[in-house]
């Protein structure tokens, strides 16, 4: 088993998708291990995508990732980095796969719903962005209560 860290986007959170976008994760076998509801300011959107500051998309992402709640959480599922991605579907919900998140819950390719990790180092990074060590504690103990079966 292993972790990846997700976020339900502001425009999944804004239009009320926050419900149902949680049950088709966990319908989907992703077990939530923590989850919060949070701002970002620019500096900490700015920080989290600084991979992309180049990019002529970067002031708008921006703009967009603090332009209302976002819900950020860690989930845990066996090869949980590419299996999440292959549930949220490509970044352009155009060209995302029939019944991933991002097929059934995005506005555009900006306004995807979501978010998710894109290796296990980022995963650990972007854990550790946004969950603090005692939050990361409490993960670590509920996947080791958790045993050799779900739940
Ligand atoms: P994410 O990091 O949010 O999981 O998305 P991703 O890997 O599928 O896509 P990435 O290339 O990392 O881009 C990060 C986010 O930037 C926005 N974007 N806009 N307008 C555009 O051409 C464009 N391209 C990317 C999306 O919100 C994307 O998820
Ligand atoms: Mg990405």
């Amino acid at each position: 088993m292993s972790l990846t860290l997700a976020i339900i986007k502001p425009d999944a959170v804004a239009s009320g998708k926050t419900g149902a976008i949680l049950a088709h994760l966990e319908g989907a076998g992703f077990r939530i291990r923590c989850l919060r509801m949070t701002r970002l300011s620019r500096t900490q959107a700015a920080a989290f995508y600084a991979v992309h500051r180049e990019r002529p998309f970067f002031d708008s992402l921006v703009a967009f990732m603090t332009s209302g709640p976002i819900v950020p959480m860690v989930l845990e599922a066996e090869d949980a980095v590419p299996r999440f991605r292959e549930a949220i579907g490509a970044t352009n919900p155009a060209e995302a796969a029939p019944g991933t998140v991002r097929a059934l819950y995005a506005e555009s390719k900006e306004r995807n719903a979501v978010h998710g990790s894109d290796s296990d180092a980022n995963a650990a990074l972007e854990i550790d962005f946004f969950f603090s060590r005692h939050e990361r504690l409490a993960v670590r103990a509920r996947v080791l209560a958790r045993g050799p079966s779900p739940p």
